[in-house]
């Protein structure tokens, strides 16, 4: 998977430079190129001999040559690469990438650098745990910057915490896993819609749902990471893509979702119906605020919404693949099958609210994936994002096989 793939790695000041010899000395193992950036403190841990021989690339460090004083182009190294590795990153790196502080040659490749970048924090454990750390970390996976995470040991301090750099073993494998699983939907085109929808009762009232639209998000990202062109139709939520590959359209009332999903489904390979959308909106919408009555009661006259899912698997062609979900609270396997087949679906995510940790608002799922023809598939509780990931491999499998 490794064979061929153009590596950065970036490497600053810290004891745990030392572990850069044995990446670059597993990644040229396993067939890929690996250019060296390494801060003017990264060259007090480790010589850039040692990086260069193993490499066997000149190590970068300077905006010039010393020698000739010839340009290191760091826009040119930000596009030659297919993925950028900054292992150990320093908190004092990860806050100037998260911040756009830059001032050494690590850094401004950072900010040209177009491949999905990787970070290995390593540092003593307070440093860490620190609030400031934390927040430019969050800062780095908010431009989808992937973390990895550090491990709990000794550190250099003698003290005993997390901050210890990850193995140079188990990253090479982070990214051995990243591009085998990269390619899985490359050029196809994927639809998602995600969150609740708001019917509107009148000018400051709605009836809506829990629905965060967490999972619906996880999904479109984790599609558009293994290569998906994604359109991302979504709900009022508060959360943000980061994928370049993702187009968001926002809509607020199942009407306006049904329009836009009606719209888009003809030209997509596959369509995920995540939302969670209101069966019925009020006939009527106040124009008006409804005022408070001291007596009596406020008669709501709710008509149905347009069935989303159902409405695609009418107009499904052969070739696309359609995925529901069913959020229930009991029978859920009787329920989930009769909308698998009332909806035209190819596959069905269920999971129950009797579940504790799977659901609405909470980061976390607990799936089963029920076939057509009768096949059920159990899964563990998962963070959303790995719970996206068990749905991609199926959906790209079942998209194999229509191709
Ligand atoms: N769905 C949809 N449009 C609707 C209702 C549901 O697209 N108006 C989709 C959901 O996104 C989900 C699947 O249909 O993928 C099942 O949703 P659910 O609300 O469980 O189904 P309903 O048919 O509304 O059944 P229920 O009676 O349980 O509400």
């Amino acid at each position: 998977m490794l064979k061929g793939k153009h590596i950065i790695l970036g490497i600053t000041g810290s004891i745990a430079a030392y572990k850069a010899a044995y990446l670059i000395r597993g990644f040229v193992k396993k067939g890929a190129e690996v250019q060296v950036v390494i801060t003017p403190a990264g060259k007090e841990f480790i010589t850039p001999i040692t990086l260069s021989a193993l490499s066997s690339n000149p190590v970068i460090s300077d905006f010039f040559s010393n020698r000739d004083g010839t340009w290191h182009s760091h826009v040119d190294l930000g596009l030659w690469a297919d993925a950028m590795l900054v292992a150990p990153a320093t908190a004092s790196t990860i806050g100037k990438m998260a911040n756009g502080i830059a001032d050494n040659m690590l850094v401004t490749t950072y900010l040209s650098c177009k491949a999905p970048v990787f970070v290995a924090p390593a540092m003593d454990l307070d440093m860490f745990a620190h609030p400031t750390t934390q927040q430019n970390l969050e800062r780095l996976r908010s431009f989808g910057n992937r973390i990895i995470e550090p491990a709990t040991g000794e550190l250099a301090s003698h003290l005993v915490g997390k901050g210890r750099m990850e193995e140079p073993d188990k990253i090479i494998a982070v990214l051995e896993d990243f591009f085998s699983r990269k390619q899985m939907l490359e050029g196809k085109k994927i639809l998602i819609t995600a969150g609740p929808t708001y019917e509107k009762i009148d000018p400051v009232r709605f009836i809506g749902n829990y629905s965060s639209g967490k999972m619906g998000f996880a999904l479109a990202e984790a599609c558009a990471e293994h290569g998906a062109e994604v359109t991302l139709i979504a709900g009022p939520v508060s959360l943000q893509v980061h994928h370049p590959r993702i187009r968001r359209i926002d809509v607020e009332s199942a009407n306006e979702m049904y329009e836009a999903a009606m719209q888009e489904f003809p030209s997509v390979d596959a369509g995920i119906l995540c939302a969670a959308v209101a069966d019925y909106r009020p006939e009527t919408r106040a124009q008006e605020k409804i005022k408070h009555e001291k007596e009596g009661e406020l008669m709501l006259h709710l008509v149905a919404n347009p069935d989303i899912a159902a409405s695609l698997g009418a107009i499904k062609q052969d070739k696309q693949t359609l995925v529901g979900f069913a959020l229930e609270t009991n029978d859920e396997s009787r329920h989930a099958t009769e909308k698998l087949e009332r909806k035209n679906l190819d596959f069905i995510v269920l999971n129950s609210l009797r579940d504790k940790g799977a659901g609405f608002r909470c980061d976390t799922n607990k799936i089963s994936i029920l076939f057509r023809n009768g096949e059920r598939k159990d899964y563990p509780l998962k963070d959303k994002s790995e719970v996206a990931e068990d749905i991609v491999e199926q959906l790209s499998e079942l998209i194999k096989t229509k191709a």
